[in-house]
């Protein structure tokens, strides 16, 4: 018998055989998936990366092979050499002849009869099965990461990254992009998604930062003259976490020279019907005939979903009553009347972060109970919301179930039904106050109850792949505890030129050319256009509070690389492993991501992050502090 795997070279994978290599030798290489004792003869499903293969041990082809059969168990590794052959026919329970073909396999037709085998290592009992789907808790399949991929989905969506980054590569080559690399271990600048700190030993005392993104250095790979750039690269983010985000994530990113937003936005459909056509065979042409994906201001997408992300496979959309309400004076409504009240005295200002009111109308035909309506306020409540005030409307018009609204005055009433088209059995849910809460609530909300009335189609049924470019969001946001405005992205986005001149005197008005790419309801890509005139970027600083002094000391070398003829310039980065997640319908990052952190930011399988030593503390002249295991961590 070969013993050692320079004997024994493999022939085929476990997917390949077909009725076509009948007759054949054969070398397989794999692990043990199931193995059934029919008495004398032993069949084992051979598994590896392409698939399985029936192996079979009879004790009249190899008397020693089949003893070493007789010890085999789940997820040993084995190699063995043997004959292939046709399944034939076999008996079923009525005793009638069938084929034995299994159409459910690639390599249902065919077996191998096997002559030798090799033992390459024994296996633990697996501490829960290798099945396609399993309900073990997730710490579990985490901590044993290298078993649970083991398995065909996670084999299946790591395969799909490879497809994926392949086929990036390939168009993005094609399309002149050259891939570069550009450094981890960057300065630390503040503002943006909290970095992570990199001690130095050398520098004592210092820190690097780990990059959350390319940004700073793929602008610098446009002033040096390279043109066209991409990289599939790591990024770093000390944020919290959610399904969709994990501290160490994928981007697809791209920067190039002498474009506008709309060379940016062909040239990144072009990716993605490349990325959809390779990895799920799908030609998003028959969607989106044009080639082209469709696009939304940010204020649309604000006004009507309340967030810069909508998923538009469903309507639902809300109305911001907003105005109406002032003019009605708050048509009898206490809290209403108060905030057209501090609209008159001016205590309320519309381009401010203001207060505001909106609706979202359940339909009739949904037909949710009282405790379901109840339900609904439950869910709002768990994201903050004081509540949700709900009417239904009844045949006469009025409205029931409505405490809130006793007092209502019928013209806005009939202002409402007018401005959101609700009407009998229609139930209407309220959300106002301030601006952030309202639009976090009430997107939500529609997320939810789009769900749960099954508004939402399922992926792949009818091409349900909806993508939307949100465009024209604002260059500032006010913000109200540090009572001035920030960059709503980075301060290197290009305002619109008409707006130019608003940047100091009215800066909320003023839109850049920031924009974001949105799959069923997910930010997958977000990129701008450059600021790369130090006229406007002055000013940019100046409407933002920042001083010279401060701009050089934070961005000194972007700034001063811009004044070296920096060519006109934008970019945007894709998330890879959101497409990977939505590619796969998959529900979180870590189905798609081979070694995930948890939500707590942990590695379960090596334990990270672990305390280090005083000794090496003390050589990058860090101290710790006591933790407080129960006290949440500090923001700095
Ligand atoms: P942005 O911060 O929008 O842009 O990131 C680009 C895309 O990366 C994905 N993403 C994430 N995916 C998983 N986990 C996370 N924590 C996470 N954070 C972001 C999202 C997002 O759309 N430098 C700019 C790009 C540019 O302007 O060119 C940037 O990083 O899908």
């Amino acid at each position: 018998m070969a013993k050692f795997i320079d004997e024994l070279k493999r022939t085929h994978r476990c997917g390949d055989l077909r009725i076509t290599d009948v007759g054949n030798e054969v070398v397989l290489f794999g692990w043990v998936h199931t193995r059934r004792d029919h008495g004398g003869l032993i069949f084992i499903d051979l598994r590896d990366r392409e698939g399985i293969t029936q192996i079979v041990f009879d004790p009249e082809r190899s008397l020693e092979a089949h003893r070493v059969a007789e010890q085999l168990r789940s997820e040993w590794c084995i190699g063995i050499r043997g004959t292939v052959r046709d399944r034939g026919m076999q008996r079923n329970r009525k005793g009638e002849l069938v084929s034995a073909h299994n159409p459910k396999l690639d390599t249902g037709a065919i077996e191998v009869v096997v002559s030798e085998v090799v033992l390459f290592n024994r296996s633990e009992p697996p501490p829960f099965p290798l099945e396609d789907s399993l309900d073990t808790r997730e710490e579990i399949r985490l901590t044993y990461r290298y078993l649970d991929l083991r398995r065909a989905p996670l084999q299946r969506t790591l395969r799909k990254r490879h497809v994926i980054n392949q086929a990036t590569r390939r168009y993005l080559s094609d399309q002149g992009c050259l891939e570069l690399e550009t450094p981890y271990m960057v300065k630390y600048t503040p503002g943006g998604a909290r970095n992570f700190l990199v001690p130095s030993r050398i520098q004592r005392g210092k820190f690097f930062a780990l990059a959350e993104s390319p940004q700073l250095f793929k602008q610098l790979f446009m002033v040096a003259g390279f043109d066209r750039y991409f990289q599939i690269v790591k990024c770093f983010r000390d944020e919290d976490l959610r399904l969709d985000r994990q501290p160490e994530f994928t981007q697809i990113d791209i920067e190039l020279s002498f474009v506008n937003q709309d060379d940016v936005f062909r040239l990144v459909e072009g990716l993605i019907f490349a990325i959809w056509k390779e990895a799920l065979g799908v030609d998003l042409h028959e969607v989106y005939p044009t080639g082209r994906f469709p696009q939304m201001p940010f204020a649309e997408s604000m006004r009507d979903y309340g967030n810069d992300k909508p998923d538009l496979r469903f309507a639902m959309k809300h109305t911001d009553l907003t105005d109406l309400v002032i003019e009605h004076e708050g048509g009898g409504v206490a809290p209403w009347a108060e905030l057209a009240r501090k609209f008159r005295d001016g205590s309320y200002r519309r381009d401010l972060p203001p207060e505001i009111v909106k609706v979202l109308v359940v339909p009739a035909s949904a037909n949710l109970s009282r405790a379901e309506s109840d339900k609904l306020e439950e869910f709002v409540k768990g994201m903050g919301a004081k509540g949700l005030a709900r009417a239904k409307i009844a045949d006469d018009g009025s409205w029931t179930q409505a405490p809130l609204f006793k007092g209502l005055a019928a013209g806005l009433r009939e202002a409402i039904h007018k401005a959101t088209g609700a009407g009998p059995g229609d139930l209407l849910c309220f959300q106002f106050g301030k601006e952030a809460m309202v639009q976090t609530v009430m997107a939500n909300l529609r997320i939810h109850l789009g769900k749960k009335l099954g508004l939402i189609p399922e992926v792949g049924h009818g091409n349900q792949w909806n993508f939307l470019w949100v465009v024209n969001p604002p260059l500032f946001e006010y913000d109200e505890e540090r009572k001035g405005w920030v960059a709503a992205h980075h301060a290197f986005t290009r305002p619109h030129d008409e707006h130019i001149e608003c940047i100091e005197s009215d800066p909320g008005k003023v839109l850049c050319y920031r924009y974001d790419l949105v799959l069923n309801g997910f930010e997958i890509g977000g990129g701008s256009i450059r600021l790369h005139d130090p006229e406007v970027q002055k000013k940019v600083f100046r409407a933002l509070g920042i001083s010279d002094e401060e701009a050089q000391s934070k961005f000194g070398f972007l700034l001063q690389a811009l004044r070296f003829g920096a060519p006109p310039h934008g970019g945007i980065a894709l998330g890879m492993d959101r497409i990977a997640m939505l590619l796969s319908e998959a529900e979180s990052l870590r189905d798609v991501i081979p070694f995930p952190k948890t939500q707590k930011g942990t590695d379960l399988m090596t334990d990270a992050p672990t305390p280090i030593s005083p000794e090496q503390l003390s050589e990058l002249a860090i101290r710790t502090l006591e933790i407080d295991k129960e006290s949440p961590p500090r923001s700095p």
